[in-house]
């Protein structure tokens, strides 16, 4: 995924289905010219990088130009007319084809069709690399399309939104949603993870999904997911990964309008995180960092005995039992960790100090995505 001024694109189409598109269309029109040596027209800005790829993969001998087209400037009207700079050849019985990269609503097809009215060429084509079907709202005949694409917006391979984006080999698509901070939380025992997600949650505007909480809720409720996964825990059997992902995808989607979500409980397995970067995927995201809270075991022991004095939880109590669980969460999470470490997504965090002291190291981690 990438950013472009306050918008997120994610991959749509490679270097390489544009490069076989390309092609594709360079074999098509040089079959088509037969001996004429065409005039290859490139409409810029956008079209310097398609123009470019096009005519080395051109098999005949050929001419290329360029022009640009430019809103008169001071010159208010409704319908934005356009001038042309840089046709400067003598196009006169000659056959031209006009590379577009890409033809929307057909604006400024119709732009080139007016002022090539008076060039008196033996024919005018069209090629496009790219055409959206959905936004076409002229009748101009387009002669080649490449690839034809859904009514969103997108950027890459000359492309651009407000300048940026041009030099990028591959094309972006605009992402509709804007969950953008997706983390995964995880700390042994007495990290402090409770006290940082809701402090996250508040300042990030999103989402805490613990998984144990969802479990609850699901089967206080009697959900059919609930029902589902309490049929398997009554039978003393893990439930399966797909149904806690099916209920995980129930709480995404209730809240769409989030800016993210922090998952607390999930995954413990590769196979959980696999499915979860599944689940974000369709949702047109991903998963942004796996934050780990990391305190040394003398102290989470210190800090788990102290609690145990008030809380009166059992498992607080006992200092062998405290170095159980916390052994077992670092045997649980290594595979994580490496899952995550192989997407340079897993960030350990310094989970000693203060709440205050922590809570700035991970905001300004997260101020860095
Ligand atoms: P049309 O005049 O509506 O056909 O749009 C053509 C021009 O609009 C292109 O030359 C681009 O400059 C721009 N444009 C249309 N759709 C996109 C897009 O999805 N991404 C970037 N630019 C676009
Ligand atoms: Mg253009």
């Amino acid at each position: 995924m990438i950013k472009l001024h306050d918008k997120y694109f994610k991959p749509f189409i490679s270097a390489e289905e544009i490069d076989e598109a390309v092609g594709r269309l360079a074999e098509e029109i040089a079959r088509d010219m037969g001996d004429e040596i065409p005039v290859f027209v490139g409409i810029l800005n956008g079209s310097f990088m398609f123009t470019s790829d096009f005519v080395k993969k051109y098999p005949n001998p050929c001419e290329v130009t360029f022009i640009k087209l430019a809103s008169y400037q001071g010159v208010k009207s409704s319908e934005d007319i356009q001038r042309l700079i840089g046709l400067t050849q003598d196009l006169t019985g000659r056959t031209v084809v006009i590379l577009e990269d890409i033809i929307d609503s057909g604006k400024t097809l119709n732009e080139v069709h007016r002022i090539f009215k008076n060039e008196r060429v033996k024919s005018l084509k069209v090629a496009t690399l790219f055409f959206k079907p959905e936004a076409y709202k002229k009748d101009f005949k387009l002669h080649y399309v490449g690839i034809e694409i859904p009514d969103k917006f997108i950027v890459g391979y000359g492309l651009d939104y407000d300048g940026l984006g041009r030099d990028i080999p591959e094309v972006y698509q605009i992402k509709k949603t804007q969950h953008m901070t997706n983390l995964v939380l995880f700390g042994p025992p007495g990290a402090g993870k409770g006290t940082q997600a809701d402090f996250l949650k508040k300042k990030y505007n999103l989402v805490h999904i613990s998984t144990g909480d969802v479990f609850r809720f699901n089967i206080k409720n009697e959900t059919a997911l609930g029902m589902l996964a309490k049929s398997y825990m009554d039978k003393g059997e893990l439930v399966p990964d797909q149904v806690t992902i099916d209920m995980l995808n129930a709480e995404v989607e209730k809240n769409a309008d989030a800016n993210g979500f922090i998952f607390d409980g999930f995954p413990r397995t590769t196979a959980q995180a696999e499915a979860l970067d599944q689940l974000m995927h369709t949702k047109d995201s991903e998963i942004t960092a796996m934050i780990a809270l990391e305190v040394d075991d003398d102290i989470l022991v210190k800090r788990l005995l102290e609690r145990g004095k008030t809380s009166g939880r059992a498992d607080d109590a006992n200092e062998g039992v405290i170095r159980n669980r916390i052994r077992e969460y670092y045997d649980k999470t290594a595979v994580l960790k490496d899952y995550y470490s192989g997407q340079n997504k897993y960030f350990g965090i310094d989970g000693v100090g203060s709440i205050e002291e922590i809570t700035v190291r991970v905001s300004a981690l997260i101020n860095s995505f």
